[in-house]
């Protein structure tokens, strides 16, 4: 027995060399941690229990006969726990065919997608690879779709991340894609559908690795990622943060953590944060971080579309989704980038049963030609839209402007908002004076002492949350300071809301 257990134990060690130390040291010396360190550090100690350790692949094809066979097949994959809750994870192996997908390796994945959804429980995956195995072809390509079609069927069931931490190119980029979030190692990692040298060839353009889909691109200008990190440790440690917000699958309740910060807290400087002058920004993080508990806030699509802020918060150690536009960019407007990024995010937490903080401060939609071309009906409608299917719980406070269809969109009473607060700095209009006035007293427009007691007119009557109050619009006036006590109530009331939209196969939601 003694010989067969020594066996075991030289084909695990084997198998867990991956391709080999001089690789092993390769991918150290880009700054890149292995498949297998990556998962220590994003599991709980000795919580990882291996699958497939063992499967090779079975290719023939250009010289993959002769190839040497590696345990494991590019691909380290099985489950354990986060904070004692479990998740499933794959990491691709780069020292091993470069991480490349071949049909094996597509069936680990599988086993593992099929266990996190019958398992209803969140699945990690960590992306290192050169995408399709090359000497494979079709093999590799129906792996992917088989990959792909999983992501899909699991959308919506179980919370899916990926994590692109070195090369994503090709097959690579669409498993990811289809997850509920990306994030990127910032210098080491990259996403491409196809790499510099095919841009070359068809386009004529020349571009780096970096510049077609490094990090800081699809932070910012593609909105592919959700978030950046400066290297595999910060990351996996983030994930880990990050899986403390969600619920393991969309029939579970969100967790609920201790907290030491109490419900009915006070902040009196939340009652001097809008500054007099309505022009004047302030920044809607510091609201955020004044009424989650601990001011500890998971921020998503940071770097993009900055005029709307959106993230993971508790409140009584119990998660909730804030949405809340950014008076400090662009005046916190909507426009089609911050409107998509919402609704993605409210279309999330509305599937995981995660209650949703909305703060409003927007003073409409952006006008113009770059943004009716660029679809701003159809970007915004996938907001409204969001926001109006949605039947999690809906706290919404308006702080300042809520201004035309904006008002209407940002969870409104209209859109079965269930609690509906305004700041008596609220300000609900159509419009702002000065544009109302100069439209509907155009003819004194060059009367500027009529012009200005109008605009002062429409100010005393329409700007100030009373008349969405007089209507029910908004169910109460509060107090800045008390804003965290009066959301922590609403939420702890809104614990068993039962609403339910009617049956259909699946929405039409304006893509
Ligand atoms: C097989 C691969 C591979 C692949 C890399 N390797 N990619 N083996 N299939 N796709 C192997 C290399 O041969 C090498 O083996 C090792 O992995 C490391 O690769 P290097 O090239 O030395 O590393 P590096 O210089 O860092 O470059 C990494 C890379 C590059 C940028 C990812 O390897 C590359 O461009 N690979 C090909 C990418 C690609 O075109 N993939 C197919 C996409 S098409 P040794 O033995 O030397 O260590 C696709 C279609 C699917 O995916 C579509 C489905 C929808």
């Amino acid at each position: 027995m003694k010989h067969i257990i020594a066996d075991l134990e030289q084909r695990r060690t084997k198998a867990a060399l991956g391709g080999g130390q001089a690789r092993i040291e390769a991918q150290h010396k880009r700054g890149k941690l292995t498949a297998r360190e990556r998962i220590d550090l994003l599991l709980d100690h000795d919580s990882f229990e291996e699958f497939d350790m063992f499967v090779q692949h079975r290719s023939t094809d250009f010289g993959m006969d002769k190839a040497e066979k590696i345990p494991g097949d590019g691909v380290v994959t099985g489950w354990g726990t986060v904070n004692g809750r479990t998740v499933f994870v794959y990491a691709k192996d780069f020292t091993v065919f470069g991480g490349s997908l071949s049909e094996t390796h597509a069936q680990k994945i599988m086993k593992i997608q099929d266990m996190a959804l019958k398992n209803r429980a969140p699945i990690i995956g960590l992306f290192d690879a050169g995408g399709a195995r090359i000497q494979e072809g079709v093999a590799a390509l129906g792996g992917y779709a088989e990959v792909f079609q999983r992501n899909v069927l699991a959308s919506g069931v179980i919370p899916q991340i990926s994590v692109i931490m070195g090369p994503c190119a090709g097959g690579d980029v669409y498993s990811p894609a289809m997850t509920d979030f990306i994030f990127m190692v910032r210098d080491t990692s990259y996403m491409f559908v196809t790499g510099p040298d095919v841009v070359k060839t068809v386009t004529n353009e020349t571009v780096t690795a970096e510049e077609l889909g490094g990090a800081s691109v699809h932070t910012t200008k593609s909105s592919v990622a959700d978030h950046a990190y400066d290297n595999d440790v910060e990351a996996l440690l983030q994930m880990r943060r990050l899986i403390d917000f969600l619920p393991s699958s969309n029939r579970d309740d969100v967790p609920e953590w201790p907290t030491f910060d109490v419900a009915d807290r006070f902040d009196m400087s939340l009652d001097t944060l809008v500054p007099d002058n309505p022009n004047k920004p302030y920044d809607i993080r510091e609201l955020i971080s004044k009424v989650a508990d601990e001011s500890d806030f998971f921020e998503i699509q940071e770097a993009h579309a900055r005029n709307i802020v959106t993230g993971f918060g508790r409140i009584e150690g119990r998660t909730v989704g804030f949405v809340a536009n950014q008076p400090m960019v662009l005046a916190g407007v909507l426009d089609s980038d911050a409107s998509r990024k919402a609704a993605r995010f409210v279309r999330f937490c509305d599937a995981f049963n995660i209650p949703i903080v909305t703060f409003v401060d927007v003073p409409g939609f952006l006008p113009g030609t770059a943004q009716e071309y660029g679809g701003l009906i159809k970007h915004g409608a996938k907001l409204l839209f969001a926001y109006a299917e949605a039947t999690v719980p809906k706290v919404t406070v308006i702080t300042r402007k809520a201004f035309g269809g904006a008002y209407d969109v940002m969870a409104s009473k209209h859109l079965r908002g269930d609690f509906n607060y305004a700041w008596p700095s609220a300000q609900i209009a159509v419009m702002g004076a000065k544009g109302a006035v100069e439209i509907i007293f155009r003819a004194d427009i060059k009367d500027a002492e009529k012009i200005a007691a109008r605009t002062k007119e429409y100010e005393d009557r329409f700007l100030s949350p009373f008349v969405a109050a007089e209507r029910g619009y908004i169910d109460e006036v509060i107090m800045p300071h008390a804003t965290r006590k009066r959301i922590a109530r609403a939420l702890a009331m809104l614990r068993h809301k039962d609403l339910e939209n009617p049956w259909k196969k699946h929405d039409n939601i304006p893509l």
